[in-house]
């Protein structure tokens, strides 16, 4: 009886809800009083196959919501020849402006494991050199487009009067943050602005002139970095990574979040503090699976568009 039981929720996560792409809507009240609103589409772990067409064609639709801005979170790749699917589902963004950082699944494919590992603490990639992806060939997709590169590096961009900075780093799930790289990495990029007026990034202290909202990336939300990002002046983070746990228990949740923050801020809009500051935090369950685990329950694949209005 519970051998069925769990067949069929198997079957049910595995050849429905894993298919199941939701588009989920997030109101973001963190823009300077009086600003129009900035519409972001967040994607995150595509974890791409060549053969996965309706995930491509799920991703095309959504230029329809005409977005203002796209981040990606990193995980694009499924299979070392899914940058051709990666390239297909992202070309009807082509003049959008978008960032992106990496997860490890832009560097090394996934590994047949056993499942259960999952559930055991943060997931680990042992032989990277044997699935070896393309990184610098997913880049070039990214940069065709017009996307900005944030691993371990910052930017800015004005969009609909409010003057955005972005900060990001590479995927901390396998060491690559550079933290320490984050405050010379926003003060060259003052450096070279004009209008900067050296004030932290409070849309109070910017001036009436010029607000100005800062948007933290990256791929795994470790505290550490979270708690970085929030001292360095973020007010906005997304992540990806956790799959939204994946595997949930209706009622109860997702089961891990592969990697540290608690369980209930796995997926979705929350708040991240560290000592004085806070910062809106958005975590992307995502949009695929690996290749050798593709089962979900009670946590279908998403993307997110989160409407950032007027605080
Ligand atoms: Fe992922």
């Amino acid at each position: 009886m519970l051998a069925g039981a769990g067949l069929g929720a198997f079957a049910w996560g595995s050849l429905v809800e894993r298919r199941q792409f939701t588009l989920r809507q997030v109101t973001v009240p963190v823009l300077a009083p009086g600003s129009e609103p900035i519409r972001v589409l967040h994607l995150s772990d595509l974890h791409m196959a060549p053969w996965q067409r309706d995930k491509q064609e799920w991703i095309r639709s959504l230029a329809a919501l005409k977005p203002d801005l796209i981040v990606n979170t990193g995980d694009n790749l499924g299979h070392i020849d899914g940058i051709s699917g990666v390239e297909h589902a992202l070309e009807p963004f082509r003049g959008i402006p978008g960032v992106f950082v990496n997860g490890s699944n832009d560097f090394s494919g996934p590994q047949a494991k056993n499942p259960l590992k999952y559930f055991m603490g943060p997931s680990k990639n042992n032989d990277k050199a044997k699935h070896a992806l393309d990184t610098d060939r997913l880049h070039d997709v990214f940069s065709s487009l017009g996307w900005t590169d944030l691993n371990n590096a910052a930017s800015a961009l004005d969009l609909n009067d409010t003057h955005l900075e972005f900060v990001g780093v590479d995927d901390p799930h396998i060491g690559r943050d550079r933290l320490e790289l984050v405050t010379g990495a926003i003060d060259d990029l003052r450096a070279d602005d004009p209008l900067s007026d050296e004030s932290w990034p409070d849309p109070s202290e910017a001036g009436e002139d010029r607000p100005t909202l800062t948007i933290a990336v990256t791929h795994a939300p470790y505290q550490r970095v979270l708690n970085s990002f929030v001292n360095h002046g973020a007010q906005l983070i997304l992540a990806g990574h956790t799959h939204g746990g994946q595997v949930c228990v209706p009622g109860f949740g997702a089961l891990v979040t592969n990697c540290d923050i608690p369980r209930r801020q796995v997926k979705g809009l929350s708040r991240w503090n560290a000592g004085l500051r806070t910062s809106f935090l958005h975590v992307s369950a995502g949009l695929g699976t690996s290749i050798y685990a593709p089962v979900r329950f009670a946590c279908p694949p998403e993307a997110t568009i989160l409407t950032l209005t007027a605080a």
